[in-house]
């Protein structure tokens, strides 16, 4: 029984560790609400105006969101509909937020599971599936016209609903409120993809976005601010080197101004020294935090593909253990199609199989480029764009996925 002790050990070494790092690691998560959100003014107070009306019972515009994740659009978006909720409970009490993300799979991914979830919001159950979709609706309709009230749908991520459900969703979705007598509805759309209202139906595009607001990338100074407000709530004193917070602002601004990754920086940066018994934050903390965040992603992404690309995934590595350097799709056809036959599927055809290797490119796993054979015309070279490291790991996961 020596894993226990220890485990003990461990666990002992922790509390009894004289100069904890953290105060409140919670507040360096990206779950975690501030009470204050520095930069963003504009468009708080915009969307604010734009749904103020509803305090008088008026619909306001429905509005459309944008810009690239970690520029705080979740954050401001619940922040104001939170407020709005707040100041109608005290006054004429006739605003109702909903705010549901449209990434989550159990609560999002079908239509029925959608509108019984925004059910639920309206305090009515309904069961999580076996009736059929237009008696959720029916029900939605009917718990949403009970009062006269102005309902605002937020809807976190709606970029990922178009590729759940038609087009068609979105449109009835504008239109909900030619079916009621006494509410009023609003939609408030949000995305981090930036082409997602130039692939929308014109008519969906033209009432989803009656108002539109963007979350431009934050600066480098501007993360500064945010870290240093959540650093002291989540860091001991004096427990950062003055130069760690510039250092995962300026990290995150390269990028794209990624307020969540600026964050991510911080605390696991706090994590690898408290890990290393260390009792404070150096620079070489966030570098080495830097390779942890990236070879967790990776993982992740590998973990999650699916089964026919990690075996396009799996060729590659085996073809660069032997010492082949810029492969081309058809030498990784070649591999991949044996492997199908190892593991008894039938392989897809050199095309997909293409497809598939671009999907690898644009995960950051492996570079695919396209280069000039001059008159013999253009080829793709393909590498894998990772670490010696991360390659061992990718092929330990790939092995016990595939049973290779
Ligand atoms: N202006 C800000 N002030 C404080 N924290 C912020 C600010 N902007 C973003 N954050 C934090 O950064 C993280 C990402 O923000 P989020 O609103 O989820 O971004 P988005 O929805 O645009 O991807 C969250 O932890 C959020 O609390
Ligand atoms: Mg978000």
């Amino acid at each position: 029984m020596s894993m226990p002790e220890n485990i003990q050990t461990i666990f002992q070494e922790f509390i009894q560790k004289s100069t904890p790092i953290f105060k409140n690691r919670d507040a360096l998560n990206s779950h975690f609400t501030p009470e204050t959100i520095p930069h963003r003014n504009q468009q708080i107070n915009t969307i604010a105006s734009i749904l103020a009306p509803s305090l008088k019972g008026a619909k306001p515009s429905n509005i459309f969101i944008y810009g690239m994740t970690g520029t705080g659009k979740t954050l401001v978006s619940r922040y104001v509909g939170q407020e709005l909720e707040k100041m109608s409970n005290q006054g004429t009490n006739q605003v109702k937020v909903l705010y549901i993300n449209c990434k989550m799979r159990k609560i999002a991914d079908t239509e029925y599971r959608l509108v019984a979830e925004l059910c639920r919001l309206l305090g009515q159950e309904v069961p999580s599936t076996g009736l059929p979709t237009e008696q959720v609706y029916s029900t939605f309709f009917r718990v949403l016209d009970s009062y006269n009230w102005v309902v605002i749908i937020i809807l976190d991520e709606i970029d990922t609903l178009v590729q759940k459900m038609s087009d068609n969703f979105l449109y009835n979705f504008t239109r909900i409120n030619q079916e009621l007598k006494k509410a009023k509805v609003s939609v408030v759309g949000i995305t981090n993809d930036l082409n997602f209202i130039d692939i929308l139906d014109p008519r969906v595009k033209s009432s989803l976005s009656e108002e539109e607001i963007l979350f431009p990338p934050y600066n480098a100074l501007e993360l500064q601010d945010i870290l240093r407000q959540r650093s002291d709530l989540g860091f001991m004193k004096s427990i950062l080197t003055e130069s760690v917070i510039p250092k995962c602002a300026a990290l995150a601004a390269q990028e794209h101004g990624d307020a969540r990754r600026a964050l991510d920086l911080l605390r696991v940066a706090g994590e690898l020294a408290e890990r290393n018994k260390e009792n404070i934050v150096k620079e070489e903390h966030v570098d080495f935090a830097l390779e942890k965040i990236d070879y967790d992603r990776i993982i992740e992404s590998v973990k999650s593909i699916p089964k026919q690309t990690k075996i396009v995934l799996y060729s590659v590595i085996k073809l660069v253990e032997e010492n082949k350097e810029n492969l081309q799709t058809g030498e990784i056809f070649n591999v991949y199609e044996d492997r199908c036959k190892d593991l008894g599927l039938t392989p897809l055809t050199q095309r997909r199989v293409s497809d598939l290797i671009s999907e690898l490119d644009m995960l950051g796993i492996i570079n695919a480029d396209v280069v000039s054979l001059g008159r013999y015309g253009r080829t793709r070279q393909i590498r894998l764009s990772v670490s010696n490291d991360i390659k061992e790991k990718i092929k330990k996961v790939l092995e016990s996925n595939l049973v290779i």
